[in-house]
Protein backbone atom coordinates (compact mmCIF):
# COMPACT_ATOMS: atom_id res chain seq x y z
CA UNK A 1 0.00 0.00 0.00
CA UNK A 2 1.42 3.24 -0.43
CA UNK A 3 2.33 5.68 2.17
CA UNK A 4 1.15 8.31 3.01
CA UNK A 5 3.42 11.69 2.44
CA UNK A 6 3.80 14.35 5.76
CA UNK A 7 3.21 17.73 5.14
CA UNK A 8 7.22 17.45 6.65
CA UNK A 9 8.41 16.41 3.31
CA UNK A 10 6.85 18.52 1.30
CA UNK A 11 8.34 21.30 -0.86
CA UNK A 12 6.09 24.57 -0.85
CA UNK A 13 8.78 27.04 -0.46
CA UNK A 14 7.71 29.71 -3.44
CA UNK A 15 4.40 27.46 -3.52
CA UNK A 16 0.56 28.15 -3.20
CA UNK A 17 -0.55 25.68 -0.41
CA UNK A 18 -4.19 24.62 0.08
CA UNK A 19 -4.98 23.31 3.16
CA UNK A 20 -8.38 21.96 3.89
CA UNK A 21 -8.98 22.10 7.21
CA UNK A 22 -12.15 20.96 9.47
CA UNK A 23 -13.05 24.23 10.94
CA UNK A 24 -16.71 22.84 11.73
CA UNK A 25 -17.20 24.72 15.32
CA UNK A 26 -19.39 25.44 17.71
CA UNK A 27 -20.47 29.21 17.47
CA UNK A 28 -22.13 31.21 20.38
CA UNK A 29 -23.59 34.43 19.90
CA UNK A 30 -21.61 34.72 16.84
CA UNK A 31 -18.31 33.80 18.10
CA UNK A 32 -16.61 30.62 18.32
CA UNK A 33 -17.55 28.44 21.44
CA UNK A 34 -14.85 25.77 21.42
CA UNK A 35 -11.82 26.39 19.59
CA UNK A 36 -9.53 22.90 20.05
CA UNK A 37 -10.05 22.37 16.40
CA UNK A 38 -8.61 25.95 15.26
CA UNK A 39 -5.85 25.09 17.23
CA UNK A 40 -4.82 21.81 16.34
CA UNK A 41 -4.53 23.05 13.22
CA UNK A 42 -1.76 25.76 13.85
CA UNK A 43 1.76 23.83 13.73
CA UNK A 44 0.67 22.79 10.41
CA UNK A 45 0.48 26.29 9.61
CA UNK A 46 3.28 27.34 11.37
CA UNK A 47 5.56 24.70 9.49
CA UNK A 48 4.31 25.59 5.92
CA UNK A 49 4.86 29.60 6.94
CA UNK A 50 8.61 28.04 8.13
CA UNK A 51 9.01 26.14 4.87
CA UNK A 52 8.30 30.04 2.57
CA UNK A 53 5.06 28.85 1.25
CA UNK A 54 3.81 31.86 -0.75
CA UNK A 55 0.06 31.23 -0.09
CA UNK A 56 -2.14 29.61 2.47
CA UNK A 57 -5.44 29.54 1.32
CA UNK A 58 -7.87 27.49 3.91
CA UNK A 59 -10.43 25.56 2.27
CA UNK A 60 -13.11 24.57 5.02
CA UNK A 61 -16.72 24.26 6.00
CA UNK A 62 -19.18 24.75 8.63
CA UNK A 63 -22.57 23.09 9.66
CA UNK A 64 -25.03 21.87 6.66
CA UNK A 65 -26.16 24.92 4.44
CA UNK A 66 -27.43 22.05 1.93
CA UNK A 67 -25.44 23.87 -1.16
CA UNK A 68 -26.85 27.19 -0.15
CA UNK A 69 -25.06 30.52 0.81
CA UNK A 70 -26.53 30.81 4.38
CA UNK A 71 -25.48 34.21 5.93
CA UNK A 72 -24.91 32.52 10.09
CA UNK A 73 -23.18 29.91 8.41
CA UNK A 74 -19.70 32.14 7.06
CA UNK A 75 -16.52 31.62 7.93
CA UNK A 76 -15.92 35.25 9.46
CA UNK A 77 -15.74 34.29 13.14
CA UNK A 78 -13.67 31.25 12.75
CA UNK A 79 -11.68 33.34 10.36
CA UNK A 80 -11.03 36.36 12.67
CA UNK A 81 -10.53 33.31 15.61
CA UNK A 82 -7.83 32.01 13.78
CA UNK A 83 -6.14 35.54 13.16
CA UNK A 84 -6.52 35.82 17.13
CA UNK A 85 -4.44 32.58 17.21
CA UNK A 86 -2.00 32.76 14.79
CA UNK A 87 0.45 35.52 12.85
CA UNK A 88 0.71 33.19 9.78
CA UNK A 89 -0.69 34.89 6.90
CA UNK A 90 -3.41 32.84 5.27
CA UNK A 91 -6.54 33.52 3.17
CA UNK A 92 -9.87 31.64 3.91
CA UNK A 93 -12.24 30.43 1.33
CA UNK A 94 -15.80 31.01 2.23
CA UNK A 95 -18.00 27.79 3.47
CA UNK A 96 -17.55 25.15 0.85
CA UNK A 97 -20.76 23.89 1.41
CA UNK A 98 -22.36 26.95 -0.17
CA UNK A 99 -21.06 25.47 -3.48
CA UNK A 100 -23.78 22.03 -4.06
CA UNK A 101 -20.61 20.49 -5.70
CA UNK A 102 -18.95 19.74 -2.43
CA UNK A 103 -20.21 17.42 -0.92
CA UNK A 104 -21.41 15.67 -4.57
CA UNK A 105 -17.31 15.59 -5.04
CA UNK A 106 -18.16 16.87 -9.00
CA UNK A 107 -14.67 16.97 -10.80
CA UNK A 108 -15.49 20.71 -12.06
CA UNK A 109 -15.61 22.12 -8.39
CA UNK A 110 -12.74 19.85 -7.39
CA UNK A 111 -10.56 21.60 -10.15
CA UNK A 112 -11.95 24.65 -9.58
CA UNK A 113 -10.24 24.43 -5.90
CA UNK A 114 -7.13 22.32 -7.48
CA UNK A 115 -6.19 25.43 -10.02
CA UNK A 116 -6.22 28.17 -6.75
CA UNK A 117 -3.12 26.10 -5.20
CA UNK A 118 0.54 24.07 -6.21
CA UNK A 119 0.29 21.77 -3.40
CA UNK A 120 -2.69 20.13 -1.24
CA UNK A 121 -2.28 19.23 2.46
CA UNK A 122 -4.88 17.27 4.01
CA UNK A 123 -5.39 18.52 7.89
CA UNK A 124 -9.02 17.84 8.11
CA UNK A 125 -9.02 14.69 9.41
CA UNK A 126 -12.48 15.50 11.35
CA UNK A 127 -14.10 15.42 7.71
CA UNK A 128 -12.43 12.90 6.20
CA UNK A 129 -14.74 10.53 6.34
CA UNK A 130 -16.55 12.52 4.04
CA UNK A 131 -16.32 11.83 -0.23
CA UNK A 132 -16.31 15.77 -1.18
CA UNK A 133 -14.35 17.60 -3.23
CA UNK A 134 -12.36 18.79 -1.00
CA UNK A 135 -11.49 15.93 0.51
CA UNK A 136 -10.84 13.47 -2.08
CA UNK A 137 -11.32 14.95 -4.97
CA UNK A 138 -8.50 18.04 -5.09
CA UNK A 139 -5.70 15.65 -3.89
CA UNK A 140 -5.92 13.41 -6.98
CA UNK A 141 -5.31 16.70 -9.19
CA UNK A 142 -2.20 18.08 -6.68
CA UNK A 143 0.71 16.52 -4.82
CA UNK A 144 -0.79 15.67 -1.60
CA UNK A 145 -0.09 15.42 1.94
CA UNK A 146 -1.02 15.02 4.95
CA UNK A 147 -1.01 17.44 7.80
CA UNK A 148 0.57 16.96 11.21
CA UNK A 149 -2.69 16.22 13.77
CA UNK A 150 -3.88 14.53 10.25
CA UNK A 151 -0.91 11.93 11.45
CA UNK A 152 -1.53 12.43 15.00
CA UNK A 153 -5.01 11.53 14.96
CA UNK A 154 -4.28 8.10 12.64
CA UNK A 155 -1.57 7.19 15.16
CA UNK A 156 -3.23 7.61 18.00
CA UNK A 157 -6.44 6.19 17.14
CA UNK A 158 -4.76 3.31 15.42
CA UNK A 159 -3.68 2.39 19.20
CA UNK A 160 -7.10 2.27 20.34
CA UNK A 161 -7.62 -0.36 17.75
CA UNK A 162 -4.99 -2.92 19.43
CA UNK A 163 -5.51 -1.75 23.28
CA UNK A 164 -4.23 -4.09 25.74
CA UNK A 165 -6.05 -7.25 27.56
CA UNK A 166 -8.55 -5.33 30.20
CA UNK A 167 -8.92 -2.00 27.94
CA UNK A 168 -12.80 -0.64 28.21
CA UNK A 169 -14.70 1.24 25.95
CA UNK A 170 -17.01 3.85 27.15
CA UNK A 171 -20.16 4.52 24.19
CA UNK A 172 -23.02 6.97 24.42
CA UNK A 173 -25.22 8.82 22.48
CA UNK A 174 -27.85 8.18 20.09
CA UNK A 175 -28.99 6.15 17.05
CA UNK A 176 -27.82 2.53 17.75
CA UNK A 177 -28.91 1.97 14.57
CA UNK A 178 -25.37 3.73 12.95
CA UNK A 179 -23.42 2.15 16.35
CA UNK A 180 -24.18 -1.34 15.50
CA UNK A 181 -20.67 -1.93 13.05
CA UNK A 182 -18.61 0.07 16.27
CA UNK A 183 -20.21 -2.01 18.99
CA UNK A 184 -19.23 -5.51 17.15
CA UNK A 185 -15.99 -4.51 16.25
CA UNK A 186 -15.30 -3.03 19.93
CA UNK A 187 -16.65 -6.37 20.96
CA UNK A 188 -13.73 -8.34 19.21
CA UNK A 189 -11.20 -5.88 21.13
CA UNK A 190 -12.19 -5.00 24.49
CA UNK A 191 -13.22 -6.72 27.66
CA UNK A 192 -16.12 -4.73 28.69
CA UNK A 193 -18.44 -1.96 26.81
CA UNK A 194 -19.78 0.40 28.79
CA UNK A 195 -23.13 1.57 27.23
CA UNK A 196 -24.97 4.81 28.21
CA UNK A 197 -26.76 7.85 26.39
CA UNK A 198 -29.72 6.70 24.23
CA UNK A 199 -27.65 3.40 23.08
CA UNK A 200 -28.36 1.68 26.45
CA UNK A 201 -32.27 1.41 26.08
CA UNK A 202 -31.93 -0.32 23.26
CA UNK A 203 -30.12 -2.71 24.74
CA UNK A 204 -32.53 -2.05 27.75
CA UNK A 205 -35.49 -3.15 25.72
CA UNK A 206 -33.68 -6.00 23.79
CA UNK A 207 -33.09 -7.57 26.70
CA UNK A 208 -36.67 -7.54 28.14
CA UNK A 209 -36.66 -4.54 30.65
CA UNK A 210 -38.77 -2.04 31.39
CA UNK A 211 -37.66 1.08 29.64
CA UNK A 212 -40.91 3.86 30.04
CA UNK A 213 -40.90 6.29 27.68
CA UNK A 214 -37.41 6.78 26.74
CA UNK A 215 -35.36 7.94 23.57
CA UNK A 216 -35.57 4.08 20.96
CA UNK A 217 -33.93 4.04 17.58
CA UNK A 218 -36.18 1.86 15.88
CA UNK A 219 -33.84 -0.29 14.54
CA UNK A 220 -33.60 -4.13 16.76
CA UNK A 221 -30.42 -4.86 18.30
CA UNK A 222 -28.92 -8.15 16.73
CA UNK A 223 -29.30 -10.88 19.41
CA UNK A 224 -25.66 -11.82 19.39
CA UNK A 225 -25.00 -8.48 20.35
CA UNK A 226 -28.23 -8.05 22.95
CA UNK A 227 -27.33 -11.29 24.70
CA UNK A 228 -23.43 -10.43 24.81
CA UNK A 229 -22.29 -9.93 28.64
CA UNK A 230 -19.19 -7.73 28.02
CA UNK A 231 -21.95 -4.88 26.85
CA UNK A 232 -22.99 -3.69 29.66
CA UNK A 233 -25.63 -1.22 30.38
CA UNK A 234 -26.61 1.12 33.64
CA UNK A 235 -28.14 -0.59 36.63
CA UNK A 236 -29.78 2.50 37.87
CA UNK A 237 -30.74 5.55 35.76
CA UNK A 238 -31.93 9.14 36.40
CA UNK A 239 -35.74 9.50 35.14
CA UNK A 240 -37.45 12.22 34.15
CA UNK A 241 -41.21 12.50 32.98
CA UNK A 242 -41.62 14.48 29.55
CA UNK A 243 -41.94 18.82 29.90
CA UNK A 244 -41.16 18.15 34.07
CA UNK A 245 -38.13 19.17 35.00
CA UNK A 246 -38.52 17.34 37.85
CA UNK A 247 -36.04 14.36 38.10
CA UNK A 248 -35.52 10.91 40.49
CA UNK A 249 -33.22 8.22 40.48
CA UNK A 250 -33.41 4.61 40.69
CA UNK A 251 -33.00 1.09 39.78
CA UNK A 252 -33.18 0.92 35.72
CA UNK A 253 -36.36 -2.08 36.16
CA UNK A 254 -37.88 0.86 38.00
CA UNK A 255 -38.27 3.33 35.50
CA UNK A 256 -42.29 4.14 35.18
CA UNK A 257 -44.15 4.02 32.01
CA UNK A 258 -44.06 7.99 31.38
CA UNK A 259 -40.31 8.61 32.16
CA UNK A 260 -37.63 8.58 30.09
CA UNK A 261 -33.74 7.71 30.74
CA UNK A 262 -32.04 10.88 30.74
CA UNK A 263 -28.67 10.07 32.31
CA UNK A 264 -27.02 7.33 33.97
CA UNK A 265 -27.66 6.85 37.86
CA UNK A 266 -24.81 7.25 41.34
CA UNK A 267 -24.39 3.95 41.31
CA UNK A 268 -23.62 2.85 38.18
CA UNK A 269 -21.44 6.30 38.04
CA UNK A 270 -19.56 4.93 40.90
CA UNK A 271 -18.98 1.80 39.93
CA UNK A 272 -18.14 2.29 35.87
CA UNK A 273 -16.11 5.38 37.35
CA UNK A 274 -13.70 2.37 39.57
CA UNK A 275 -13.76 0.40 35.89
CA UNK A 276 -12.52 3.38 34.13
CA UNK A 277 -10.04 4.30 36.65
CA UNK A 278 -8.38 1.15 36.66
CA UNK A 279 -8.32 0.28 32.94
CA UNK A 280 -4.76 0.26 31.09
CA UNK A 281 -6.73 1.93 28.21
CA UNK A 282 -10.23 4.06 27.40
CA UNK A 283 -11.78 4.50 24.46
CA UNK A 284 -14.48 6.68 25.22
CA UNK A 285 -16.97 8.17 22.09
CA UNK A 286 -20.61 9.88 23.38
CA UNK A 287 -22.17 11.20 26.48
CA UNK A 288 -23.67 8.99 29.09
CA UNK A 289 -26.98 10.96 29.60
CA UNK A 290 -28.61 13.78 27.13
CA UNK A 291 -25.96 16.02 27.52
CA UNK A 292 -27.18 19.26 25.46
CA UNK A 293 -30.16 19.25 27.92
CA UNK A 294 -27.70 19.53 30.99
CA UNK A 295 -28.06 16.01 32.05
CA UNK A 296 -24.25 15.56 32.13
CA UNK A 297 -23.45 14.23 35.76
CA UNK A 298 -22.30 10.69 34.66
CA UNK A 299 -20.03 12.16 32.15
CA UNK A 300 -18.59 14.53 34.12
CA UNK A 301 -18.04 11.55 36.75
CA UNK A 302 -16.56 9.67 34.55
CA UNK A 303 -14.60 12.19 32.99
CA UNK A 304 -12.91 13.14 36.14
CA UNK A 305 -12.10 9.90 36.84
CA UNK A 306 -10.20 9.18 33.65
CA UNK A 307 -8.18 12.83 33.91
CA UNK A 308 -7.66 12.39 37.90
CA UNK A 309 -6.24 8.77 37.67
CA UNK A 310 -3.78 9.88 34.28
CA UNK A 311 -5.38 6.86 32.40
CA UNK A 312 -4.59 6.24 28.95
CA UNK A 313 -7.35 7.27 26.85
CA UNK A 314 -8.71 8.05 22.92
CA UNK A 315 -11.71 10.49 23.59
CA UNK A 316 -14.22 11.79 20.50
CA UNK A 317 -17.07 13.20 20.06
CA UNK A 318 -17.85 17.44 20.56
CA UNK A 319 -20.08 16.65 23.91
CA UNK A 320 -17.30 13.96 25.44
CA UNK A 321 -14.27 16.18 24.62
CA UNK A 322 -16.21 19.19 25.80
CA UNK A 323 -16.27 17.25 28.82
CA UNK A 324 -12.80 16.22 29.47
CA UNK A 325 -11.86 19.30 28.67
CA UNK A 326 -13.08 20.97 31.96
CA UNK A 327 -10.43 18.69 33.60
CA UNK A 328 -6.55 19.35 33.78
CA UNK A 329 -4.76 15.85 31.78
CA UNK A 330 -1.92 14.81 30.69
CA UNK A 331 -2.26 15.35 26.92
CA UNK A 332 0.23 12.17 26.39
CA UNK A 333 -1.80 10.32 27.97
CA UNK A 334 -5.39 11.45 27.09
CA UNK A 335 -5.58 12.09 23.68
CA UNK A 336 -8.74 13.99 22.55
CA UNK A 337 -9.65 13.25 18.72
CA UNK A 338 -11.05 16.21 16.85
CA UNK A 339 -12.96 13.51 14.73
CA UNK A 340 -16.89 12.73 15.66
CA UNK A 341 -17.96 10.62 12.81
CA UNK A 342 -14.71 10.10 10.99
CA UNK A 343 -13.39 8.61 14.49
CA UNK A 344 -15.90 6.05 14.63
CA UNK A 345 -15.65 5.49 11.26
CA UNK A 346 -11.87 5.07 11.32
CA UNK A 347 -12.38 2.98 14.27
CA UNK A 348 -14.63 0.33 12.31
CA UNK A 349 -12.84 0.54 9.12
CA UNK A 350 -9.04 1.35 9.89
CA UNK A 351 -8.79 4.09 6.55
CA UNK A 352 -11.16 6.56 5.45
CA UNK A 353 -12.00 8.00 2.02
CA UNK A 354 -9.84 11.01 2.85
CA UNK A 355 -7.08 8.38 3.78
CA UNK A 356 -7.48 6.53 0.96
CA UNK A 357 -7.55 9.33 -1.18
CA UNK A 358 -3.72 10.77 -0.21
CA UNK A 359 -2.03 6.89 -0.81
CA UNK A 360 -2.89 7.16 -4.48
C1 LIG B 1 -17.89 16.91 11.96
O1 LIG B 1 -18.21 17.90 12.63
O2 LIG B 1 -17.98 15.75 12.40
C2 LIG B 1 -17.29 17.12 10.60
O3 LIG B 1 -16.98 18.46 10.39
C3 LIG B 1 -18.22 16.61 9.52
O4 LIG B 1 -19.40 17.34 9.50
P1 LIG B 1 -20.70 16.69 8.83
O5 LIG B 1 -21.17 15.59 9.73
O6 LIG B 1 -21.69 17.80 8.66
O7 LIG B 1 -20.27 16.12 7.48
Amino acid sequence: MPQIKSVKDADVAGKRVLVRVDFNVPLQDGKVANDLRIRTALPTLELLHTKGATKIILLAHLGRPDGKAVEMLKLAPIEAKLRELTQVPFEMHENLRFDPREETNDPTFAAELAALGDVYINEAFADSHRSHASIVGVPALLPSYMGLRFAEEMQRLSVALTPPQGSVALIGGMKFETKIPLIKKLLTLYSEILLGGALANDVIKARGLPFGSSLISGTPVPSDIAVDERLQVPTDAIFSEAGSSAERSGSVVDVRTNESIIDIGPLTSKHWAEKVSKAPFVLWNGPMGIYEQGYRDGTDHLAAALTENNIQAVVGGGDTVAAVEKHTFNPEKVFLSTGGGAMLQFLVDGTLPGIDALRR
